[in-house]
């Protein structure tokens, strides 16, 4: 299975990922997560996409292409495919994914919008809380972990996005509507895109999720 999901912030990409990575031992390559981790480490990559991160805007279309690069030819998790979290983003990073599908002689199978009404993300948003080490994701009231602010694997601390505010949110509302809305055109003129409505609960988004992938390889 070779996808991607694309959708708002809070639409439910790293709530429905894993599941479909687990369900078809694909791969699961966020850019959000990658650059968090960047974050994390302090690297000057980090240091450099944190102030962009935080104003809602979107890190160079370079760094994410090679990240992603990167991920498919070294990460043997990969070989039986994909799915795509938070990346292509804007539509030179969709031109340069399909240049490096078609140079591995691959293709994508289907491409999955996440829809959902703005005004819905924000108590999305602002009750999210994760693991940073493994991204696993949480909500206050809407998916809370099993002991207060702990990760129910690992026992570790939850924490708040520095992004997860609502002054961010809307920033980066406007960056998704500008620059990821013609990613969907750019899909659709394709014959690849599947719109799933992503309001419902978690495991209705995921029995539509799974009728779309049934029977891709
Ligand atoms: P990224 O990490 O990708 O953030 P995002 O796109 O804003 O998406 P989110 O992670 O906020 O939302 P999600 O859809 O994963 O929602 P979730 O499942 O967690 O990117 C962060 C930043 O990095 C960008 O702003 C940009 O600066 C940079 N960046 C990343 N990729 C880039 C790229 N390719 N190019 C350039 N820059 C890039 O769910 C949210 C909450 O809702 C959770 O608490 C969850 O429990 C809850 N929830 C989920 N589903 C449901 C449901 N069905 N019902 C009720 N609650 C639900
Ligand atoms: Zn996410």
């Amino acid at each position: 299975l070779r996808t991607i999901l694309i959708g708002p912030p809070g639409a439910g990409k790293g709530t429905q990922a894993p599941k479909i990575r687990d369900e078809f031992c694909v791969c699961h390559l966020a850019t959000g997560d990658m650059l968090r981790e960047q974050v994390q480490k302090k690297t000057p990559l980090g240091i450099e996409a944190k102030k962009i991160m935080d104003a809602g805007g979107l890190v160079s279309d370079d760094i994410m292409v090679n990240m992603i690069k990167d991920q498919l030819e070294n990460n043997t998790e990969c070989k039986n495919g994909f799915v795509l979290d938070g990346f292509p983003r804007t539509v030179p990073q969709a031109q340069k994914l399909d240049g490096m599908l078609d140079r591995r002689g691959e293709k994508l199978n289907s491409v999955v919008q996440l829809l959902i009404d703005d005004n819905l993300l924000i108590s999305r948003i602002t009750g999210r809380l994760i693991h940073p080490g493994s991204g696993r994701t949480y909500h206050k009231t809407f998916n809370p972990p099993k002991k207060n602010m702990v990760d129910d694997v690992t026992g570790e601390p939850l924490i708040q996005r520095s992004d997860d505010n609502v002054e961010t949110l809307r920033k980066r509302l406007a960056t998704y509507h500008a620059q990821t809305g013609p990613v969907v055109d750019y899909y659709k003129n394709k014959g690849l895109w599947h719109g799933v409505d992503a309001a419902q609960s978690p495991s209705l988004v995921w029995d539509n999720l799974r009728s779309i992938f049934v029977g891709k390889d």
